[in-house]
């Protein structure tokens, strides 16, 4: 189930974000799609599910901001681990033309292999990334150079636009005159539900989720998305806003 890998290299991209290589001594069984993801297995101590940030010839790639016991030993073990994956269900960019993703902290992981998708089928990528702080920012074209154009906005106020990646991403859709007839969205809960509200009139919406993931098979239900009858693993990550738009509101009172 888990295929073997030896971590061959830690990038640090900002004070938070890392980028992990790892070789699979054999390949995925299936070419990745951009919002898969896959389960890492850290032997003696945990299993943590990450957004494939990248899949080029045999090496996976995995951004990710350190959280705790996981993401720290991501960080800073080297050695083998196991890969379980692709899990869940990608996105098919080659369908669109012009794709705005709005990326909220980590939600930004996938922007490598979506921009890279992205330019191998003509489609044009824009990026609203949005982070708390401005020592979380890094240039985001260093891992995903087939991006056109990225904006940040950062919650201190340092670099980019001042406040939140949704409201930047209003102004551009509005002031720009822009027609994407795409919007993802990859982040907290509270951006997504924002996303849903405000975008699903000027084009198609996508939402990719994050929950509880164990299994990633659909057998243990830990990731249920409440109140929905959904499992994140088996019928997500990504959703169309109004699959789980009762699912993000449901999380907001609750
Ligand atoms: C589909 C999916 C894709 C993700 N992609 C990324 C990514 O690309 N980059 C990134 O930085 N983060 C991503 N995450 C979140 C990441 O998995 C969690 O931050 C990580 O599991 C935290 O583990 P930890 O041990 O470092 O932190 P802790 O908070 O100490 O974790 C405590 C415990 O909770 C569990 N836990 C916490 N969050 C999750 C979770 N979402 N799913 C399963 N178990 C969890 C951990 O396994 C651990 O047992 C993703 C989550 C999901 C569900
Ligand atoms: S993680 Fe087990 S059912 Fe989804």
């Amino acid at each position: 189930m888990f295929k073997p890998a030896r971590k061959t290299s830690t990038i640090t991209l900002s004070e938070k974000y890392y980028y992990a290589e790892f070789s699979l001594l054999e390949d995925l069984s299936v070419d990745p799609k951009p919002l898969q993801f896959v389960n890492i297995w850290i032997p003696g101590i945990d299993e943590v599910p990450m957004s494939i940030s990248q899949y080029i010839e045999g090496k996976l790639y995995v951004l990710f901001k350190v959280i705790g016991e996981g993401t720290r030993c991501l960080r800073d073990i080297n050695g083998f681990f196991g890969i379980k994956g692709p899990l869940g269900n990608g996105l098919d960019v080659e369908s669109y033309r012009r794709v705005l993703l709005v990326a909220g902290g980590a939600g930004i992981a996938p922007v490598s292999i979506l921009s890279r998708k992205a330019e191998e089928n003509g489609v044009e990528l824009d990026v609203v990334w949005g982070v708390k702080k401005s020592s979380d920012l890094f240039n985001v074209k260093i891992i995903a150079p087939g991006v056109k154009s990225v904006y940040y906005a950062t919650e201190d106020c340092v670099i980019g636009y001042c406040g939140k990646a949704v409201d930047l991403a209003e102004r551009i859709v509005n002031s720009s005159g822009r027609s994407y007839d795409l919007i993802i969205g990859v982040g907290p809960r509270s951006m997504l539900l924002e996303i849903c509200r405000r975008a699903g009139k000027i084009a198609d919406v996508l939402v990719s989720l994050e929950a509880i993931v164990k299994c990633g098979l659909g057998a243990c239900g830990s990731c249920l998305l409440k109140p929905l009858p959904k499992l994140l693993c088996v019928d997500g990550p990504v959703f169309k806003c109004n699959e789980v738009i009762r699912h993000l509101e449901w999380c907001f009172n609750n």
